[in-house]
């Protein structure tokens, strides 16, 4: 019954008739905290008891989350990544947590999180098993989407190691409609392009944006500013094929937030939340919350960056410029007037020679054409507003691997006024 259901889904959503996903949610990039890229599969809790995937490090950064501001400024979900399973189905078949590491299931962790104001967020692989070998969802779709929904997930990364890259572009729609008929609102994140791009596909961006709320595009992110910018290369020689498929429900996600952890300077921490904004990326921070430094959690709770990324438009930057290793991005934001928008301007530096570089590029030159002008604000300055008109320079100077971030309002041309005679 559930394969005639799916088959008729996929010949609807091939007419144009449904929307494989149409759950409403991520209308902006989604925010939050995801275990990977700091804690990885750490699951060795009597070496090392906090820093372990276990339902004490979620609850912890649940609750930091809310204490230390992040929940305030828009971070709202706490994701598991791998290594929260155990190696074996229950007896019903269903999937079940390593009962040492969650001693109280998945259901009470989301209950928990849930109680904080935040939404919850859980790990899968399309596959056979999981990236770290866990048990992967392959002959169990239904079920899994079913057992998810009644521990009250709210957000589902499904990855895509030990699976045939043949099957993920049916595969991967086939778990979102299981998903969607559990009736339990839950974003799907979709890792099969990244498994794409390692071989050497394009991936086919129309699926994607019809069935997934944001796709990993790309390499997963390492703690370097090389693997930083290996991301951000691909963005910007990819913008013209992925760009355009970013909008309110459906992200492109070049991978979590470095900052707080032991690979980024403070002038690359900077770069990273600029360009991230620019690329309307998702925002997941995974850091350890605990011992953040002030001036990384300042970095990450930037309300006026933050608001960049979540622009409600949802456009995706691009880079336009690209001269002498300083690149400048730009992305269209509100307000709106006319066919003129509003932007954010990134001036990111790849030089290494030491000290700051002074660029100077007229607005008109990277496409601010309103005759009126911008109100100027420097996102890591203080909140002074300067009057540019397409004439005027940028004038800036960058650190090295650094960034200079602003917002460009655009200033509303009064409208003239008609004599009366
Ligand atoms: C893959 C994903 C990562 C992470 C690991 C977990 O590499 O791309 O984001 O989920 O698997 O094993």
């Amino acid at each position: 019954m559930q394969q005639i259901a799916f088959a008729a889904f996929v010949a609807l959503s091939i007419a144009g008739v449904v929307s494989g996903l149409d759950n409403g949610l991520s209308l902006t990039p989604p925010m939050g905290w995801l275990a990977w890229e700091r804690f990885r599969c750490i699951t060795n809790c009597t070496l090392y008891p906090d820093d372990c995937i276990s339902d004490k490090l979620f609850r912890t950064m649940a609750d930091l989350l809310v204490s230390q501001g992040y929940a305030a400024v828009g971070y709202d979900y706490i994701n598991i990544d791998d290594c929260w399973l155990s190696k074996e189905r229950d007896a019903n078949g269903r999937l079940q947590a390593d009962p040492e590491r969650f001693p109280y299931g998945i259901k009470d962790l989301a209950a928990y999180v849930h109680s904080k104001g935040l939404k919850f967020g859980i790990y899968e692989d399309f596959g056979n098993f999981t990236c770290a070998g866990y048990p992967g969802v392959i002959d169990n779709l239904k079920l899994d989407a079913e057992t998810f929904a009644s521990w009250d997930v709210d957000y589902v990364k499904l990855d895509g190691c030990y699976a045939e890259l043949v099957d993920m572009e049916t595969g991967y729609p086939e778990f979102g409609f299981h998903m969607n008929q559990t009736g339990r609102p839950m974003v799907y994140s979709c890792s099969w392009p990244a498994y794409q791009t390692e071989k050497g596909i394009d991936p086919n961006y129309t699926v994607l944006a019809q069935h997934c709320n944001l796709w990993r595009n790309y390499d997963d992110i390492q703690d370097s500013y090389a693997s930083l910018r290996h991301i951000l290369d691909y963005f910007g020689q990819k913008q013209d094929d992925m760009g355009p498929f970013a909008g309110p429900g459906h992200w492109n996600d070049p991978d979590m937030l470095l900052i707080g952890n032991y690979g980024l300077s403070l002038d690359q921490s900077k770069l990273q939340m600029a360009l991230w904004a620019i690329l309307a990326a998702p925002l997941f921070m995974s850091t350890d919350l605990r011992t953040i430094r002030p001036e990384h959690k300042e970095i990450l709770q930037n309300t006026r960056i933050i608001a960049i990324d979540q622009d409600p438009l949802g456009i995706q930057g691009r880079i336009v410029y690209n001269v002498s290793k300083i690149e400048i991005w730009t992305r269209k934001i509100t307000p709106v007037e006319g066919d003129q928008y509003s932007f954010a301007i990134a001036v990111a530096s790849r030089r290494d020679d030491g000290y700051p570089y002074r660029i100077q590029v007229p607005l008109k030159d990277i496409g601010l054409t309103n005759p009126a002008g911008y109100m100027v604000q420097d996102l890591y300055g203080d909140e002074t507003e300067t009057l540019l008109v397409p004439e005027s320079l940028i004038d800036v100077r960058v650190n090295p691997s650094g960034t200079v971030f602003w917002r460009a309002n655009i200033v509303v041309s009064t409208p003239s006024v008609t004599k009366i005679k």
